[in-house]
């Protein structure tokens, strides 16, 4: 049966009034003292636009562990009840909200950022030492007792039954992009012979134990969203492939979880899960630089970043629905519903997903920063059909959003408005 945008679906008690959903992006709210209202300025026109869910970028289980400056990371109870009143008011304008739960692992800001690193209270968790060639890069990590992973699992429960007294409707587990979920389903960064690793399911375990600690602590019936690789690419022949994520994908669906976002990742968080080009607006901008060699204490950061992310556009280019083959090989897999996400640019792509029985839920993220009210476009099937995109998947925002700048455009060519100036000194 054919399905279309407009149509309602419900994942478990999670009731949708469209296909359409926000992926997670960060909004650089971080944790200060007006993060709600910081949240709601973005959230609350994407609902009034019509969007059927919002997947706020991934906050943090424990007060350490970010990857961006930007990205909330919670101290106790208050930080996620303070959330309450943005909540509330992204419901009122009609819209549905997950809260996204993770850890940066071995790419959390305390071991990259001076000031970060300097104020730590521990070091960064891995799931086990390091690999040889990745040992220059991961110093003073932390490899986890296996009671310390079961004191994790119980930490995404505490938190999760707290987002659900703040009104979310769902968490979703931050399970991509190399941190530190998706570092315990790698092979490359995860080598315990404790009960998380080994084969596969091992592996997964660490997620079916959270995916228990949250029904336990929040309620089996508050829904539990997931986003995970399902193919891990990486440089020396290691990482998964898409038939074993898709075996992965059914441990997950067999575990309880509500939904499932499959993405392809690669094992160093790049852009291989944001294709698109280099953002010579970044490197342009005396701002950004100065803001990257401050995090970092020398003049060559910003250098290296520069040419990291250089290869990155030319591994990863942009491409139309660079997923979906992914996502099509899950949805054929698993009876839960498969949240599309990756390079979907028009609502004619979205209805073509969707009739084709590819996936069942539409996801945009870098868009809504260039377009906070593309529901409106994305909804209407008057729209013609040659409306253009505005956002050009420059990845002017990756950077600013790691120095924990606003979740807005920073390509200068689609927001005028938004994107500092070259020279702006102001941080
Ligand atoms: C600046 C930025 C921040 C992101 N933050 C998150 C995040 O917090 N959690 C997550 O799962 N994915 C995150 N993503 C990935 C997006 O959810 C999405 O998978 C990716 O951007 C591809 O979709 P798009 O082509 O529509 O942007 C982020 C991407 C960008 C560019």
């Amino acid at each position: 049966m054919s399905t279309n945008i407009l149509e309602p679906i419900s994942i478990g008690a999670l009731h949708l009034k469209n296909r359409l959903y926000r992926a997670p992006v960060l909004e650089g709210a971080g944790q200060k003292k007006d993060h709600a209202a910081q949240y709601a300025k973005y959230f609350v026109p994407n609902a009034q636009a019509g969007v059927g869910l919002i997947i706020q970028g991934n906050t943090i289980v424990l007060p350490e562990g970010r990857t961006s400056l930007g990205m909330t990371a919670v101290e106790g109870k208050e930080t996620i009840m303070e959330l309450a009143p943005m909540v509330r008011a992204v419901h009122e304008a009609g819209a549905k909200i997950v809260i996204q739960l993770g850890h940066g692992g071995v790419y959390a800001i305390e071991s990259w950022h001076q000031e970060a690193r300097a104020r730590r209270t521990h070091h960064p968790y891995a799931p086990s030492p390091p690999p040889w060639w990745l040992r220059p890069m991961h110093t003073g990590v932390h490899a986890l007792s296996t009671d310390e992973v079961w004191k994790l699992i119980a930490r995404f429960g505490e938190v999760a039954a707290w987002t659900r007294e703040a009104g979310y409707d769902a968490v979703q587990l931050a399970g991509g992009n190399a941190k530190l979920l998706h570092q315990f389903l790698s092979p490359v960064y995860n080598r315990r012979d404790d009960e998380f690793g080994g084969s596969a399911a091992k592996r997964a375990r660490l997620y079916l134990e959270i995916r228990k600690a949250i029904a336990e602590r929040a309620g089996d019936d508050y829904p539990v969203l997931l986003k995970m690789p399902a193919v891990e690419n990486n440089l020396v022949g290691q990482g998964f492939t898409l038939s074993e994520g898709v075996e992965l994908a059914r441990i997950m669906e067999d575990g309880g979880f509500a939904a499932i976002t499959p993405t392809a990742a690669d094992v160093l968080p790049n852009t291989a899960i944001c294709r698109g080009s280099y953002p010579t607006a970044t490197f342009t901008n005396d701002n950004i630089k100065g803001l990257l060699r401050k995090a970092k204490g020398n003049g060559w950061w910003d250098r290296m970043m520069s040419v990291s992310m250089w290869m990155a556009a030319r591994k990863y280019p942009f491409q139309p629905v660079w997923n979906r083959e992914i996502f099509r090989a899950v949805k054929q897999a698993v009876r839960i519903p498969v949240f599309a996400v990756g390079g979907i640019r028009t609502p004619g792509e979205a209805a073509q997903i969707l009739s084709s029985g590819d996936a069942d839920v539409i996801g945009v993220g870098r868009p809504f920063y260039a377009e906070p009210d593309l529901p409106a476009w994305f909804l209407d099937p008057s729209t013609p059909a040659d409306r253009e995109p505005k956002c050009e998947s420059s990845n002017a925002c990756i950077v600013p959003q790691m120095l924990g700048l606003p979740g807005v455009c920073y390509n200068p060519d689609v927001n005028k408005k938004d994107a500092p100036a070259k020279d702006d000194k102001a941080a």
